[in-house]
């Protein structure tokens, strides 16, 4: 653990684990900013690899007389560019936490000689529009939410390719089949496509796994797609519980058959089964062909999520959707 001190703010930097009490202290950070901000600071990796022990990232937090006051995560799992997350506490803003946590981050993302340092911004807020632009950062991707009413969005039954069957995932059989599809599918996204099979089981860990919501398309016992549904409880997306289209992927060898249209409409029938009313899905705001898909079902834009750094965004080379 490194430390340096600025006025009264100790920043400290920590590789590997957090200590289940500074992972525990994040959360409840994280929490506080929601309140005040209407959207959570931390989306779910980060917060997954808060304790993991063989995460790729290095913690940063900011501490006032031993209380959390800000905290950056950073993901340095590949050489090209570091990702970063970051949260000032409400009651701490507009003192320069924002500001220090950010160059810290910036001096871990240079020891790699030419990496870049982006940063996600959920909501788009403007003090985090305002902060970036003060730090010198653009916007070079931005990630969209979208929402569907589940009572009103068009039905009807789902028109699979011919041959093609759907089942649901089996715990501890279709883990490499599904790994291998979904590097496939998003070999251009930087986050979904390097996916591995620990990320996997950590997921299927969490409380909120069901493989009923999980469907996988094949044909001749051959995986081509699938699409994976979660419910989040009441609370976190609105006063009632919210599905989600977490993620569909199609294999490239698969994509153009309508395969992405029949998977998402079978995710949203399995939603609306469980009783829910509305749906959300991320997506990438340049995936046109994704989102022009979702609209179709029913999908219409609901907020979006930026991330800002220094470089110029790159476009997707396929037509793979997802999240
Ligand atoms: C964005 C955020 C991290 C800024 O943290 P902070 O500690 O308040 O930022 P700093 O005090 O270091 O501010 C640095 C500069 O950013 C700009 N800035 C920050 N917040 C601002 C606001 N609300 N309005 C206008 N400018 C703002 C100012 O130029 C500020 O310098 P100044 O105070 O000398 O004028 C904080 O508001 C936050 O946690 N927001 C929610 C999470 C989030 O959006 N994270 C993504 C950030 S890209």
């Amino acid at each position: 653990m490194l430390d340096d001190a600025s006025s009264q703010v100790i920043l400290s930097a920590t590789a590997g684990p957090l200590p289940a009490a500074s992972a525990d202290a994040v959360r409840a950070l994280a929490d506080r900013a929601a309140a005040v901000d209407g959207v959570p600071p931390l989306s779910e990796q980060p917060l997954l690899w808060l304790a993991a022990p063989e995460a790729p990232v290095v913690h940063l937090c900011a501490t006032v007389d031993d209380d959390l006051v800000g905290y950056a995560q950073l993901d340095v799992g590949a050489q090209t560019s570091t990702k970063a997350e970051l949260v000032v506490d409400p009651t701490h803003r507009r003192a320069g936490v924002g500001r220090a946590l950010l160059g810290r981050a910036l001096a871990e993302t240079t020891v790699v000689p030419g990496r870049t340092l982006r940063v996600w911004a959920h909501g788009d807020l403007p003090a985090a529009r305002r902060f970036a632009e003060d730090q010198g950062m653009a916007v070079v991707r931005e990630l969209l939410q979208m929402r569907v009413d589940l009572t009103t969005r068009p039905t009807g039954a789902p028109n699979l390719p011919t041959g093609v069957t759907v089942r649901t995932f089996v715990p501890g059989r279709d883990e490499e089949a599904w790994r291998r599809v979904n590097s496939r599918a998003f070999s251009y996204h930087p986050e979904q496509g390097r996916m591995t099979s620990a990320d996997l089981r950590a997921r299927e860990s969490e409380p909120w796994f069901d493989p009923d919501g999980f469907l996988l398309a094949e044909r001749d016992g051959i995986l081509l797609g699938s699409v994976w549904t979660k419910v989040h409880p009441a609370g976190e997306h609105g006063a009632e519980p919210v599905g989600e289209i977490y993620v569909v992927g199609v294999d490239p060898d698969a994509q153009g058959l309508g395969l992405g249209r029949a998977l998402t409409a079978l995710g949203l029938d399995h939603l609306t089964s469980l009783g829910l009313r509305e749906a959300i899905l991320y997506t990438g705001a340049e995936n046109t062909v994704a989102v022009h898909t979702y609209e179709r079902a029913g999908f219409v834009r609901a907020a979006v999520d930026v991330m800002f750094g220094s470089d110029t965004p790159s476009s997707p080379a396929g037509v793979t959707m997802g999240a």
